[in-house]
């Protein structure tokens, strides 16, 4: 077996972002709920035998700090002297038998079969850029060709002749080559240009002198190579992102009634026949079960649904899981830790966190249930409250099967009700609730005789 060197991917991550006007780091930026940086990571970690370098510099630590989680080997540009420069800061740790690909922080649609396009058109010893057709290119560096098409070199904008800025292809940016010839390139680089900078660009006029094969890859699809400048990019490729994902769960059999109002923030896994209503966010990772509905205006993070589970409009669920045929809300509120059973509903203005609740019970009006665990079968009354935090500490509320709790109950917890027992309404349990038995904890109703209210200006 033939054991293929490294693919060593530099991806660009040191420039200001200026245009952003933002104390945060243009990579720091959130993408569909991620950092851009981390996007462009994502694309690169499906490549095989990829190891990552990121080159990093203005904003200092917090970069690598925010992204710690990546497995990347983090390169210092302390000061931004250009592309080229920023390369030559990755190349001490990058082995001459491999091949560099250079991405961008900046750039984060790029998708990974194009990159895998582009590493095998530039083989083992030659340059592969990868260009793109504009109707404005303006902006960009544009690549010059010979008569018979064949690459000669890259013209940054600001140091173009007029014939020059007419050219439509453009440079951008990313690139791949053998680490060797880089390094030798990278090593020759100057800066008499109109900016002063070392360019990376000057790679391929290097290339072409020493003869070494020039591969000019055109991307089908320019959306994939769209940089992100300041806050009006930044939307129009959120915009874009979310158009492709909607795409995607809608090819898979999932009905939304407005792509446009739809947003996923992290991964959905979605079954068939699921219709989702307009404006819901799916954050995380969510996944969803066959026959699903979701109404308008929810919010889910980190959440699983069951097949045929209902979750009506304006509701909030975090890091929770749903049984199938579950029916929740409208105007719930399921905070983290919380296990709905099959065919558990719960209604408005209900709050539920850290709780288990076994299939068919039912918690339907302004109730707050948190540190419980309830059975099977057991109702639970409007406006009850598990009384769960005593100030310094959280205590647990034990509820079991086939339960009736009245309305208006406060259980104050550490408490248990047993199976099969009844809470009167207006209880405040403080004490365990035998099995199968009335508990209730109320004053005695009086009526006071020969009271009489008194009056405004009455006669006196
Ligand atoms: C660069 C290309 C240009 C191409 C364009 C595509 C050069 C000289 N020009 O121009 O041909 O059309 O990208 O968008 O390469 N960076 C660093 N350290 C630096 C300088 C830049 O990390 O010292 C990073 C930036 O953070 C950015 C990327 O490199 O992500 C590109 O830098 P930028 O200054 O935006 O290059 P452009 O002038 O746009
Ligand atoms: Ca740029």
């Amino acid at each position: 077996m033939r054991v293929t060197a490294p693919l060593e991917v530099v991806v660009l991550a040191a420039g200001k972002g200026t245009r952003m006007r933002s104390a945060l780091p243009k990579v720091l930026h959130r993408l569909a709920g991620r950092p851009l940086l981390e996007h462009v990571y994502r694309a690169a970690h499906r490549l095989p035998q990829a190891r990552i370098h990121i080159v990093y510099g203005h904003g200092g630590e917090s970069v690598p700090r925010a992204l710690a989680h990546l497995e990347a080997r983090w390169v210092e540009q302390a000061e931004q002297l250009g592309t080229g420069h920023a390369v030559a800061q990755a190349l001490p740790g990058i082995d001459d038998a491999g091949t560099v690909l250079v991405l961008y922080g900046d750039v984060p649609l790029i998708c990974p079969d194009t990159l895998q396009r582009l590493v095998e058109a530039g083989g083992d010893s030659g340059l592969a850029l990868l260009t793109a057709k504009l109707e404005d290119p303006s902006g960009y560096g544009r690549v010059l060709r010979d008569v018979d098409g064949r690459v000669q070199r890259i013209v940054e904008e600001r140091d173009a002749r007029p014939v020059e800025r007419a050219v439509q292809e453009v440079n951008t940016g990313i690139l791949a080559a053998p680490a060797a010839r880089l390094r030798a390139w990278v090593g020759r680089l100057g800066r008499a240009n109109a900016q002063g900078e070392y360019y990376l660009t000057d790679v391929v006029e290097m290339a072409v002198a020493d003869g070494v094969p020039v591969q000019g890859l055109c991307v089908d699809d320019a959306g994939e190579v769209l940089g992100v400048n300041d806050r009006v990019q930044l939307a129009g490729l959120e915009r874009e992102l979310q158009r492709r994902e909607a795409e995607r769960l809608m090819r898979s059999g999932v009905t939304l009634l407005d792509p446009a109002r739809f947003d996923v923030r992290g991964e959905v896994r979605a079954g068939s026949d699921v219709v989702i209503d307009v404006n819901v966010v799916l954050e995380g990772r969510v996944v969803i079960g066959d026959g699903v509905s979701i109404g308008p205006n929810v919010y889910l993070r980190d959440v699983e649904l069951g097949d045929g589970a209902v979750v009506l409009a304006n509701c909030v669920i975090e890091e929770a899981r749903v049984g199938r045929g579950a029916r929740i809300g409208p105007f719930s509120r399921v905070r983290p830790g919380t296990v709905l059973g099959e065919q558990v509903h719960v209604g408005n203005f209900v709050e539920l966190k850290n709780t288990a609740v076994a299939e068919r019970s039912k918690i339907n009006h302004l109730a707050y249930v948190g540190d419980a665990a309830i059975g099977r079968d057991t109702n639970i009354g409007a406006g009850t409250i598990t009384c769960n935090y005593d100030g310094a500490s959280k205590h647990r509320t034990v509820i079991g099967d086939d339960v009736f709790i009245g309305s208006d109950v406060q259980l104050v917890a550490p408490v248990k009700v047993g199976d099969g027992a009844t809470i009167g309404a207006g209880t405040t349990l403080t004490e365990d609730a035998p099995p199968g038995k009335l508990t209730l904890g109320r004053a005695r109703q009086v009526t006071v005789e020969h009271w009489t209210r008194p009056r405004k200006g009455g006669a006196g």
